[in-house]
């Protein structure tokens, strides 16, 4: 077992790594179509895959939020402007945090195939396909959000990722960044990125620990932000769904038969606390990513426990109004998760 911890601050990474096998560590009511012109996408990539026709394309309303049509209410939060800032945000604030790392797992300089799935805004695609000008990306999604204009060598295609895998063979990256704490099946979908990868290939999965952290007395644990947070994974695991598994990946992994897994965690801050400037920055940007967030799951959250609108009204008052005020030194913990499919099965 490895661990390095960076030198900058408290706040770099520490690498765990294991080897071989071994881990050393750690209902559409209210729903209406848009206007939405479909002609603007190339669906041609899309029906090689055999997967749409152009409903897909559409979005639906509720709250005063827009969502994805396709499988409606598969993924709870909205997917409008609101949303895609806060994606475009929290990419960014990645790679503060990474020093411009997009990922971390070891592809070499010449992949060939990469498949990002929950690709969102399809930033990281984008940039990736930047990146390996020879290498064919694509970007998987439920919600039609991703730009038009893009490098040539990376494709979009809407669809379900927790659906039978439908991308072809050969990959030599499967990336998944800040979706499984809002599927049903991620070992399902780990395991079809296992038969569908290159020998040798990786699978990253980056992702948020779920529980607020403080590592000295300044927060309160009754705070409203924690409850938020418990809140969230209760209520979702109402829905089956583990809002915490980042943390516990490498059994995931392991059981589906990765191999040399290996783990980075850095600490994210939330609020312009820390001493170091650049992490300050991704404070700036976390706080503003985390107010978003509880916007867009407390019309989940609140449902799910049986609390009523009133009761979560007065809760997101008070949560945004303790994010914005608080100098406790508050942070999440992000897991960059990468292992291979072995040579030789
Ligand atoms: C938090 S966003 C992350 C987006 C992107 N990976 C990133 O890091 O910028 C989660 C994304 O996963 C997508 N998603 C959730 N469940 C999905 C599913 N079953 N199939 C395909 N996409 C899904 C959502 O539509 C959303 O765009």
């Amino acid at each position: 077992m490895e661990s390095n911890l960076d030198p900058d601050d408290m706040w770099g990474s520490d690498t765990i790594v294991g080897s071989g096998s071994e881990i050393a560590v750690a209902g559409p009511e209210d729903m209406q179509d848009d206007e939405f012109d479909t002609s603007d996408f190339d669906t041609s990539s899309i029906n090689m895959f055999g997967s749409v026709s152009s409903s897909i394309y559409r979005h639906s309303y509720e709250n005063g939020r827009r969502y994805h049509k396709y499988r409606y209410g598969t993924y709870p939060i909205p997917n409008d402007e609101t949303e895609q800032n806060r994606e475009d945000m929290k990419h960014v604030a990645m790679l503060e945090l990474t020093r411009g790392k997009n990922f971390f797992a070891p592809i070499g300089d010449h992949p060939q195939k990469i498949i990002d799935l929950g690709t969102g805004t399809g930033t990281w695609a984008i940039e990736v396909a930047d990146m390996f000008p020879a290498a064919e990306v694509v970007g998987c999604d439920l919600s039609p959000i991703q730009p038009l204009w893009v490098p040539s060598n990376v494709r979009f295609i809407i669809d379900d990722i927790e659906d039978e895998w439908a991308h072809g063979d050969n990959w030599d990256l499967v990336h998944i960044r800040q979706v499984f704490p809002a599927i049903q099946d991620p070992p399902g979908v780990c395991r079809q990125s296992f038969n569908h990868l290159n020998p040798g290939g990786w699978i990253e999965v980056q992702d948020f620990g779920g529980i607020l952290k403080c590592d000295d007395d300044t927060f309160r644990t009754d705070s409203m932000l924690t409850q938020f947070y418990d809140m969230t994974t209760e209520a979702l695991s109402k829905r089956g769904i583990r809002w915490t598994i980042a943390n516990n990946m490498d059994e995931v992994l392991k059981d589906i038969g990765f191999v040399n897994i290996a783990c980075k965690r850095f600490k994210i801050p939330i609020g312009i606390w820390p001493k170091a400037k650049r992490l300050r920055l991704v404070g700036l940007y976390m706080k503003s990513v985390f107010g978003d967030l509880i916007d867009a799951l407390a019309p989940i959250v609140f449902p799910l426990l049986s609390k009523s609108s009133q009761q979560m009204e007065e809760f997101v008052t008070k949560a945004q109004d303790e994010l914005q005020t608080t100098t406790a030194h508050i942070y999440l913990d992000y897991f960059f998760w990468y292992a291979q499919r072995p040579l030789a099965d």
